[in-house]
């Protein structure tokens, strides 16, 4: 699918596999991507960036085998502006029915400074790797990267150079979320007139949003001529993140009476999707986010609900439907049976084999002994530790049992298995939970530092499942965990071993974080 500017369809571009994953603790295993990548592309996303593979091993081999598993979406991987990258990210993706290569250097002056080059030699390597890059492919990509803050005569020179050295699509990062939408709009439109050529690509708006305006920035370029979007699911990110898919798509189709633009999202997989993202890259979604949010077709006063009840419009501008929710809760109880579980996992998005529904089954019929009412966020944490369960795991919790109230010392006995083998021990600590932190790190010592500790209650009520997510850091990897649980503390327990064993799959598998940065954007040559 092409598109230019003087067309009303608007590409959606995801990059939740390859800037979404660099936000640090986000990292999703290989099969991870590979499930991603299918709901992506399912979902009717035009093109997937699956990641960046001069990165490490495993970004290869995600993008390449993201490339084999591809069915409709054209699939991307990233490149520096050099040929060692281009070459290496077009053997990942050249497995792809409709594969493209993307290639970035930053030019603002910022970031000229760290390459040291001056603006003449930026223009020829520029010239270069774009004309390198498409006697690879018909379908380049290219990035000035911080385009925001670049000089705008020199954006419109670079601009110029890499259309003719044969880029397709020409994207206009605003890489520090730093841009607000009128400028946003002008800096597409000054190209548009300005740069020969500009007519017969497509250019692209990829906003960052550190001071919350991606989404706006993002319409704004659309309205000035970009037609394609790049974005990510929850709006997954490094600092504050990027663009939210959700947000453009719908966007898009509430307010088609004064964006007539069109994309070809199934919306009613949004929150499916939204939901595996935060699952497999451990990044809760805020109650409050516009359209994926818990809240976002909640209504508790009395005004709202009667306004409801009278008609929907009144508070609602799109359906709970049309982005994939049922629109009614319908619980959960333990005199559920299995065709009610599978009918609300279908209803979720999370259709499932028989074999899979047997399991989830009797953690569910367990989870409901406990608990009054099964909530879908109930479930969804369920079938969230049901598959960390299936991973690899080579420390499991296997007994805890801790002592805690207004008389210290607080104690946690505690039993691990460790590669097969079960290892006791009894910790004291400021509180239950530090008791039983302490307990794992007696059992299996680390040098990895606790980041962050983060509980919330799934669903209401004192018999709530509590979600725990722990982000530990080991020499500049970082990793975070979750679990879910009735018990806070065994779910913090459960969520501190969950990552560990991330840490230790990380161990063997890559270089340190801090180190991938390094190589991802000053060694541009
Ligand atoms: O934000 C950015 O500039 C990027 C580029 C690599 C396109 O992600
Ligand atoms: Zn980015």
């Amino acid at each position: 699918m092409t598109t230019t500017s003087k067309q009303d369809r608007v590409l959606i571009f995801d990059t939740t596999l390859r800037d979404g994953e660099q936000s640090p603790g986000a990292t999703m295993s290989h099969n991870e991507k590979l499930e991603i990548a299918a709901m992506l592309d399912e979902m009717g996303v035009d093109i997937i960036e699956a990641g960046f593979p001069i990165a490490s091993e495993g970004d290869f081999e995600a993008v390449s085998d993201i490339a084999k598993a591809s069915k409709n979406s054209v699939i991307c991987g990233l490149a520096r502006a050099n040929f060692k990258d281009i070459d290496r990210c077009w053997e990942a993706v050249k497995h792809a029915a409709r594969p493209r290569i993307h290639t970035f250097i930053g030019t603002s002056p910022l970031h000229r400074d760290i390459t040291a080059l001056t603006m003449d030699a930026m223009a020829d390597q520029i010239h270069e790797t774009v004309s390198h890059a498409r006697n690879l492919t018909d379908n380049v990509q290219w990035s000035p990267m911080d385009a925001i803050r670049t000089e705008h005569d020199y954006l419109c020179r670079v601009v110029e150079i890499a259309i003719k050295a044969g880029a397709t699509t020409i994207n206009i990062p605003d890489t520090v979320g730093y841009t607000i939408p009128r400028e946003s709009a002008d800096i597409i439109h000054m190209l548009l007139e300005r740069v020969p050529g500009a007519d017969e690509v497509v250019f692209a708006t990829h906003c960052h949003n550190d001071l919350g305006m991606a989404t706006a920035n993002s319409l704004a370029a659309v309205e000035a001529g970009a037609r394609q979007i790049e974005c990510t699911i929850n709006g997954l990110g490094e600092r504050a993140g990027n663009t939210a898919l959700e947000e453009v798509v719908m966007a898009l189709k509430v307010r088609h009476d004064v964006m007539p633009y069109d994309t070809g999202i199934d919306t009613t997989k949004i929150m499916g999707i939204s939901r595996r993202v935060s699952q497999v890259s451990g990044f809760p979604v805020q109650f409050n986010k516009a359209i994926v949010g818990k809240n976002a077709f909640a209504h508790e006063s009395g005004i709202h609900q009667d306004g409801m009840l009278k008609n929907k419009e009144t508070f609602e501008i799109m359906r709970p439907q049309d982005v994939g929710l049922s629109g009614t809760s319908l619980p959960l109880g333990k005199h559920s049976g299995r065709a009610a579980l599978r009918a609300k996992l279908d209803e979720l998005g999370y259709p499932m084999a028989d074999n899979q529904l047997k399991d989830v089954f009797v953690r569910f019929k367990d989870l409901a002994d406990r608990k009054k009412e099964v909530f879908d966020d109930d479930l969804i944490a369920l079938l969230r530790d049901a598959g960390a369960a299936e991973q690899n795991e080579r420390i499991k919790v296997k007994f805890l049992r801790v002592i805690c109230g207004t008389e210290a010392p607080q104690s946690a006995d505690l039993i691990l298995e460790v590669d097969g083998v079960e290892k006791q021990v009894t910790c004291q600590g400021d509180g239950p939970v530090d008791a039983t932190f302490k307990a794992i790190k007696s059992i299996f010592p680390t040098t990895a530092r606790l980041q962050l500790y983060q509980v919330h209650a799934v669903t209401e009520g004192t018999d709530a499942q509590a979600t725990v997510s722990v982000r530990l850091e080991e020499d500049g990897k970082i990793v975070t965990g979750q679990s879910s649980d009735t018990d806070t503390v065994v779910a913090s327990a459960k969520a501190y071993v969950n990552a560990m064993n991330r840490l230790l799959v990380r161990r063997e598998k890559s270089a340190p974080d801090s180190d991938v940065k390094t190589v991802k954007y000053t060694d541009a040559v």
